[in-house]
């Protein structure tokens, strides 16, 4: 391997960069902590607000160890709360979702009652105590927001700024018109690995050669184990010319991402030629979730840990909402491309998974492409710092 001097402009990494310890994989205090400081803080994605259309309409969402209820107030208004009754702590919420029969949410245990804003309406005792005010009995609220219909919870007091959520600027998918998007498809996988080893292969294309052989023809410098241009040390050898092998983006004739490289749904009329050439532009919001842009569909793929060596992915396909009833909309023909690759990830992700345990293997090593493998281990870490 060469050992010149990369050129100006160059993005991987120079420093010998070492990984995070293999402990970080699998210990349960670690991924105790990873809950606490990361998924308990952070902005986590629940689900579309199309799926909470309706007034009263609810559903349970757990992060961890934490039982939610997230629904749709009388006035329209999203709510979240935990799913737990200030009574005695039982679960009010035991359905996975579904539209609330009455006015209220009752507690099944002693039937204690709740209004759709959390507050206590009455409990079942014939005669409450001295003392006892139902205003200080609310159900413990959680900070909720429908981005462009797109439901985040964050259980932190004091939750980051939304706006600065994604790791681009929060406009940058604006020509989608995300917010009316449909749902034309969803699917779910659970990889046994630690979801940080999700992200760790998301994050770079040096697998893309060896786990990816039909992804790298349709991109054709992933074929290359690079993301983009500046990837290559030596990227202004191959300045002037538009060979998507060194400039990123499709392979010449194709569209989106699908198994013949068409374009299988209606196209975003409002897309911009450079986003059309990339075929894919991504906005990423960790640690749960990240939207992928195509010319014709939207993926939104999202992620909850459950367990140190366990987590869960959900794969949501949105479309413009003529497409679902467009005859010449062919939803396999993305789904299956789509689907493989994910396939092959969740595959690797298990097989990095499997070896960590090794006793001598105390962390590995981020290579010069893996660079923003560096920069969300930089995050995470200073997450954990974070008081
Ligand atoms: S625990 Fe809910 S009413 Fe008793
Ligand atoms: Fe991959």
């Amino acid at each position: 391997m060469s050992t010149t001097m990369p050129a100006p402009g160059y993005l991987g990494l120079i420093e010998n960069t070492p990984g995070l310890p293999a402990t970080a994989y699998f210990d349960t205090e670690r991924f105790q902590l990873e809950m606490a400081r990361i998924w308990y803080r952070n902005w986590i994605y629940v689900c579309r607000s199309s799926e909470l259309a309706q007034p009263r309409s609810f559903r349970t969402f757990d992060v961890g160890d934490q039982r939610l209820i997230i629904l749709r107030d009388e006035a329209g208004v999203i709510q979240a709360f935990h799913n737990t009754c200030r009574h005695r702590g039982a679960a009010l919420c035991l359905e996975n979702k579904g539209v609330m029969r009455g006015p209220g949410i009752v507690c099944p245990y002693h039937a204690w009652v709740y209004n759709l804003q959390g507050q206590l309406l009455r409990t079942s005792s014939k005669r409450n105590p001295d003392g006892f005010e139902l205003h200080n009995h609310s159900l413990y609220k959680v900070h909720v927001t429908d981005w462009q219909g797109f439901v985040f919870v964050s259980l932190a007091a004091n939750p980051p700024d939304f706006s600065s959520q994604f790791d681009t600027p929060i406009n940058r998918m604006d020509s989608w018109h995300l917010s009316e998007c449909t749902t034309g498809h969803v699917s779910h996988k659970t990889m046994q690995c630690n979801w940080k080893v999700f992200w760790e292969n998301y994050n770079e294309c040096l697998h893309c050669p060896g786990v990816h052989p039909k992804l790298s023809q349709l991109v054709p410098i992933f074929g290359r184990g690079l993301l983009e241009e500046r990837d290559d040390p030596q990227w202004p050898a191959h300045e002037a010319e538009d060979d998507p092998r060194f400039k990123g983006g499709l392979r010449r004739g194709a569209a989106s991402w699908s198994m013949d490289g068409r374009a299988s749904a209606a196209e975003f009329p409002d897309l911009s030629a450079e986003d059309r050439r990339l075929g894919a532009v991504y906005m990423t919001g960790l640690p749960s979730m990240f939207i992928v842009g195509h010319v014709d569909y939207l993926r939104v793929v999202s992620l909850l840990p459950l367990g140190p060596e366990s987590t869960g992915m959900r794969i949501e396909y949105l479309f413009r909402p003529e497409t679902l009833q467009d005859p010449r909309f062919d939803l396999k023909n993305l789904v299956d491309f789509t689907d493989l690759v994910m396939s092959e990830d969740a595959h690797i992700c298990e097989v990095n998974q499997r070896g960590l345990h090794a006793l001598p293997h105390e962390r590995g090593v981020i290579m010069p492409e893996e660079y923003v493998i560096k920069q969300v281990h930089d995050w995470v870490s200073r997450e954990l710092m974070r008081p």
